[in-house]
């Protein structure tokens, strides 16, 4: 490669890529960081969106479980009512009962109802007369003559002549009437958790029943007495106990029961199984005024998280409504939510786990995927670094199926077009050195034959000159001397060329206006008659730098340059001088444009060579451009030139200006 060349990669062909604070960053490390940044914020989106679907997935299926299991304990509560009111309205209907009403003494079916009561575990069984007032209670045999019929079911009898059923409060001196041991189970102190609902009153004192109370009747279908029974709910664990056995096989976790159900009284537990901290019924805690608020105010299903007592349950929660319609209690049931929580994590680890081994696997392909691409460009880079310090066979190799091997392929036909390029351009440079050895030979070979004809010619031109003048007008010889005379200038002009052309005269070189001298060559051309048709047009650029040249020199090139110009156009056209500064190169410029007949093609390689002409035998040496050229080349100036046949010729001879001799002129 040429040292040109070679300067011109090394300084166009960065060694590597760097960025702006000089530090490289392989490229296989920004693939890398962009895959990873890619797996990161997928992984943290799907981790998101995954967490929250499995979350809200696992909610729903336990909302959905607890919905179920309020359905289901409210079955039991209502079964357990049904069987009240069974045993009260066969009992009502029985002939021992009726008869004895009848009688007006009821102590013939006292024992009866003694037995009954205790075979059916009845905690209240009593009758009354059709006014309501008592005649016999089996829970409290000593204890009659009151009157019931302030009771809400005992009244709905007397009112509608058909039995009644539903849950019902029991004050606290009624519980004592129907049995002292019943207004003790019932009674209750509170117990103050955290979240739960605000209440002034410490203690409760009423109960709440299952009542069912039913009439009597004569065989004409007259009331004579009503009987009644129910079973008191409060620190009856019966309904809640196989409510969880039922719907929870009485599974456990971390020690405490999975499910959980309550019966309320207003906002007050009385029936439950979930436990104190002591592992005691949570007897007397209340629910939180939320829930109270949804359940018992708005008379609306709850279902969701609660904190019962002193953990986080799901939980459902309905209202119990007595005969009138009337909200006096709550039916819960609850999953300890801890188990949901634990499968939630353990769920969302494993998905974490596959995630996180998703990336890593996303990664371990990445890294292969840009270590395959980071070597094709590796190689690439080494070959092209190859390629820049002069090693025009290196070649890329990369297999690999993608642009790569094309980027490849295309940089391998590069280096093998800027191989043959090189070669050509060496063998063009030693033809150029052989063309050029030849001509200094054959300009040796001029000015030797040059030399020695001179001094014989200078005679030959003298002495035909003398003899043309001195022969008279109407000589016979003459136009024969005239003959002599011509071509003996003639050869004296082609002799003089020759030297010229071989004199290796080192130019004398001074500070000079290019300007000055072009209008030096104009005044001495303008008078003759071959200019006397051209219009001659200048075009000086003013300040231009004076340049160091030998002026005799550039004067003799310019004339060549006008002359050829002005026979180009036969006499006849516009020639237009120019000149101007160049600052990108730092030349002076003058510029020869005429509109004569313009140079063939075929011509142009031959131009500047010595003795190529295209005028007739006589009128042209060829020497005029090839001496231009010569002198140009001795200044380190260039002379270009274009044309078009039939429109002109512009010849550009640029001349360098040195910057210490830089002198601008005024
Ligand atoms: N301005 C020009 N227009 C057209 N042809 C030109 C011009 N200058 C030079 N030439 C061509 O270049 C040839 C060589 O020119 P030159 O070396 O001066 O020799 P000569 O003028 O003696 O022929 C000319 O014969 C001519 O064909
Ligand atoms: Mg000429």
């Amino acid at each position: 490669m040429t040292r040109r060349l070679k300067a011109l990669f090394e300084r166009h062909l960065p060694r590597s890529s760097t960025n702006g604070t000089g530090v490289t960053v392989p490229i296989a490390t920004k693939l890398i960081l962009s895959f990873l940044l890619v797996i990161f914020v997928t992984s943290l989106i799907f981790i998101a969106v995954g967490v929250q679907l499995i979350s809200r997935r696992l909610v729903a299926e336990a909302q959905e479980k607890v919905r179920n299991d309020i359905n289901a304990a409210r079955g039991i509560y209502v079964a357990e009512l049904d069987q009240v009111d069974a045993v009260v309205r066969f009992t009502a209907g029985r002939f021992f009962l009726r008869n004895a009403l009848l009688s007006g003494d009821i102590g013939p079916a006292a024992r009866e109802l003694l037995e009954t009561r205790l075979r059916e575990g009845l905690d209240i069984f009593t009758v009354t007369d059709p006014s309501g007032n008592v005649l016999f209670r089996a829970s409290n045999p000593e204890l009659s003559g009151d009157n019931q019929s302030h009771n809400e079911l005992v009244g709905a009898v007397l009112d509608n002549r058909e039995s009644a059923s539903g849950t019902t409060i029991f004050l606290a001196e009624d519980l004592q009437k129907e049995s002292p041991r019943l207004a003790e189970q019932a009674y209750l102190e509170f117990i103050d958790t955290p979240k739960a609902r605000f209440r002034e009153e410490t203690q409760e004192t009423s109960g709440m029943v299952l009542m069912v109370a039913a009439p009597v009747y004569d065989y004409r279908r007259n009331l004579i007495g009503i009987l009644y029974g129910g079973n008191l709910l409060n620190r009856n664990f019966d309904i809640v106990d196989t409510t969880k056995q039922t719907v929870y096989k009485g599974l456990k976790y971390d020690g405490k029961d999975i499910g959980t159900a309550t019966i309320f009284q207003d906002d007050v537990r009385i029936s439950t199984n979930v436990k104190n901290e002591d592992g005691t019924r949570a007897i007397g805690t209340r629910v939180s005024e939320e829930v109270y608020d949804r359940v018992v105010r708005q008379g609306e299903t709850w279902i969701g998280r609660a904190y019962v007592v002193n953990n986080w349950y799901i939980t459902a929660y309905e209202p119990i409504r007595d005969i009138n319609d009337r909200i006096i209690g709550i039916l819960y049931v609850g999953i300890l939510e801890q188990k949901y929580r634990d499968i939630e994590r353990r769920t969302i680890l494993i998905f974490l786990a596959i995630t996180v081994v998703g990336a890593f696997i996303a990664l371990a392909l990445a890294y292969l995927l840009s270590r395959g691409i980071s070597g094709s460009i590796g190689r690439l880079a080494s070959a092209s670094r190859e390629l820049a310090h002069g090693n025009l066979d290196a070649r890329a190799d990369v297999t690999s199926n993608d642009e790569l091997r094309e980027l490849a392929e295309s940089f391998n036909a590069m280096a093998s077009a800027l191989k043959k390029r090189d070669e050509q351009l060496k063998a063009f440079a030693q033809n150029r050195i052989m063309e050029s050895e030849r001509l200094a030979m054959i300009g040796q070979l001029a000015a030797g034959v040059a030399h020695e004809l001179n001094n014989p010619l200078q005679g030959i031109v003298a002495y035909s000159h003398l003899l043309l003048e001195k022969a008279p007008d109407d000589d016979p010889m003459r136009s024969s001397l005239q003959k002599i005379v011509t071509q003996a200038d003639r050869s004296k002009d082609i002799i003089r060329g020759l030297l010229d052309f071989s004199r290796q005269t080192k130019p004398q070189k001074m500070m000079s206006n290019i300007n000055h001298i072009l209008l030096e060559c104009l005044s001495l051309v303008e008078k003759q008659p071959l200019f006397h048709n051209i219009e001659i047009e200048k075009d000086f650029v003013g300040n231009l730098p004076l340049i160091s040249v030998d002026p005799s020199q550039i004067q003799q090139v310019f004339m060549n340059m006008i002359i050829n110009a002005a026979e180009a156009m036969e006499g006849n056209g516009r020639l237009t001088l120019e000149t101007r500064f160049d600052p990108v190169d730092k030349t002076v410029d003058v510029i020869f444009t005429d509109t004569g007949h313009g140079i063939r093609e075929e011509d142009m390689p031959q131009l500047f060579d010595p003795f190529f002409t295209t005028k007739e035998v006589g009128h042209g040496t060829g020497l005029g451009l090839a001496i231009s050229y010569g002198i140009v080349r001795k200044h380190r100036g260039t002379i270009t030139v274009e044309s078009e046949i039939g429109k002109g010729t512009t010849f550009i001879i640029s001349l360098p200006e040195t910057v210490e001799e830089r002198i601008i002129t005024s």
